[in-house]
């Protein structure tokens, strides 16, 4: 066609938005099929680095994803009515959810993606964005959500056996019918997402669900002996800076479970890499923790997983895969931070795709987004009055999606801007330590103070600490001397570092909000008792604070 006589009307704009699209993310074909949408040429969510920190971007901007992962079975179109108004009450800005294999391939090689894209409509509905998670070959490191032609074929789809030669209830890394077939229909999922999804409304996949083995340390089957008894693999041997040799040689007493580890791992590596040829979104996968302080030894905890002594085996295994993440269902708040620390590094951006939902986990949100968390989801706040918390399945409607609602309240308006303050490195955050009811966070010019279990009036007295431990606080930088604070059940004051010995003294303190457009509207000025003892920050009003300094 020549371009001269091409109007750039009808076909010829359809065909211009197609070929900014293939270049985008390769949708054009999707894009024609749904003239709605043609014109959403929207950039394929990814993640970015800048010097070890890490954003979201979605629709080419960073993203902070307050989320929340729906129960495990609350995915199906008859009950995702319990799952919308739970997330809309929290605040949350995206939702996690399951697709079944067992449900989208129930005959072999017949796929029906209806619940997926009734999912997506009715995200799209709620103005939810999604992240889905492919139970396929493995969930809590069983194989229960795989059809029912796969359980019924176990020469073909074998389970784990052990040295006693008894089966566990655990999917073998060794079987190649079984891969092809998670291949298959992960292939499938991502080409249907890839042609329904131009909104971009599914940001993330999360790749299997904790992956590895309970009840045994290593697969013993034929195929996996056959494996055991060749030498480590080279790529995981100058990937680890290790001398080459067996797997006993290499890894001494861990070699039975590194062994279980690369072969899993290598495994979801082939079934991500097939779906990313068709759609890239970011893929990911999760892991059931090992205590961060005592961790034991597999089969203490599941064996093969990405736990954090084998993070880096996962990173050498499965490239495809951009980031290995903590379910952290730990309330005690060392191990909390312990285990933040262990996954946030220069090679894995921080996410929290899971983490408790009773009341003690909320402030935790603070200290993630703090280390730089991409997100952060408690889990199994839907309305099917099902709970994973002792409380019981009641306490879900009402009392359940408080806490978390408090905090997503206070965080949703800000949450593009935290998403960038961590990718440019200007957020500190912290959650309460109940062991330490005063703690610091620095910036360039100014060290601020946070303090728990302080009366808003008066000063010169120690921090009791709040009961239960319930505070937290984001600082963002906005200047060299203006900071927006945000938080529940705490004391913020500053003192500055770049004039010693001179004091903080308050240029203005704005009381205020942002509004959809992310403009600030500023609705007082704190001052007088409201100042005069640092930034009084309680858990009944959300209040947002911007704060100008200079010292005296
Ligand atoms: C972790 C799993 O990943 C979830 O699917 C769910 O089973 C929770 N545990 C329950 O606490």
């Amino acid at each position: 066609m020549n371009s001269a006589n091409c109007k750039l009307t009808g076909f010829c704009a359809l065909l211009l938005l197609c070929v900014l699209e293939m270049l985008v993310a390769g949708q054009c074909l999707s894009a024609q099929a749904k003239p709605g949408v043609a014109s959403a040429a929207r950039p394929l969510p990814a993640i970015v680095e800048r010097d070890g920190r890490y954003a979201l971007m979605v629709d080419g901007k960073p993203f902070l994803m307050l989320g929340v992962q729906a129960n495990n079975s609350s995915a199906w179109p008859a009950y995702l009515h319990k799952v919308w108004p739970a997330a809309e009450t929290l605040h949350a800005n995206t939702v996690e959810l399951p697709i079944y294999w067992e449900q989208v391939e129930a005959t072999q090689g017949k796929f029906d993606f209806s619940s997926v894209d009734l999912i997506l409509r009715q995200a799209r509905e709620h103005k939810m964005r999604l992240v889905l998670l492919w139970f396929g070959t493995w969930k809590n490191g069983s194989s229960h959500y795989t059809p029912e032609w796969i359980k019924l074929d176990q020469a073909k789809y074998p389970f784990v056996h052990n040295d006693k030669g008894e089966s566990v209830d655990s999917p073998s890394p060794f079987s190649a019918p079984f891969l092809e077939a998670d291949k298959t229909a992960f292939r499938a999922l991502m080409r249907h997402l890839k042609a329904a999804d131009p909104e971009r409304t599914v940001l993330m996949v999360q790749v299997e669900n904790e992956a590895g083995v309970w009840g045994g340390v290593r697969d013993y089957g034929a195929e996996a002996q056959k494996a055991f008894a060749q030498p480590v693999p080279k790529a995981l041997v100058d990937g680890l800076g290790k001398q080459a040799g067996s797997w006993q040689q290499v890894f001494g007493e861990f070699a039975d479970e590194t062994f279980q580890a690369w072969y899993i791992a290598t495994y979801i590596e082939q079934v991500a890499a097939a779906g990313k040829a068709e759609y890239a979104l970011p893929l990911y996968v999760n892991a059931a923790l090992r205590d961060p302080f005592h961790p034991g030894k597999a089969p203490q905890y599941e064996s093969g997983a990405p736990t954090d002594n084998n993070i880096e085996l996962w990173k050498i295994a499965a490239p495809s895969i951009s980031l290995v993440a903590p379910d952290i269902y730990l309330s005690d708040y060392a191990k909390y931070m312990k285990v933040i620390e262990l996954y946030k590094r220069k090679n894995n951006p921080l996410l929290i795709p899971e983490t408790g939902n009773s009341a003690a986990f909320a402030p935790f949100v603070y200290a993630a987004i703090g280390q730089g968390a991409i997100g952060w989801a408690p889990f199994g706040l839907d309305l099917t009055r099902y709970s994973n918390q002792t409380s019981g399945p009641e306490s879900m409607e009402s009392s359940a999606l408080k806490p978390v609602a408090a905090q997503f309240e206070l965080l949703a308006p800000i949450a593009p801007m935290l998403a960038k303050g961590n990718l440019e490195g200007t957020i500190r955050g912290t959650s309460e330590n109940p062991e330490n009811h005063r703690q610091g966070v620095d910036f360039e010019r100014w060290h601020a103070v946070i303090s728990y279990g302080m009366p808003s009036f008066g000063n010169g007295m120690e921090p009791k600490g709040n009961s239960p431990a319930n505070g937290g606080v984001l600082i963002l930088q906005l200047g060299p001397d203006e900071f927006l604070v945000a938080g529940h059940h705490a004391r913020v004051d500053f003192t500055p570092t770049f004039a010693p010995g001179k004091k903080r003294l308050w240029l203005k303190v704005e009381q205020g909000r942002y509004d959809a457009t992310g403009k600030w509207k500023s609705e007082r000025i704190l001052n007088g008792d409201q100042t005069d003892y640092g930034l009084n920050l309680k858990a009944d009003e959300n209040v947002l604070l911007k704060v100008r300094m200079t010292t005296f």
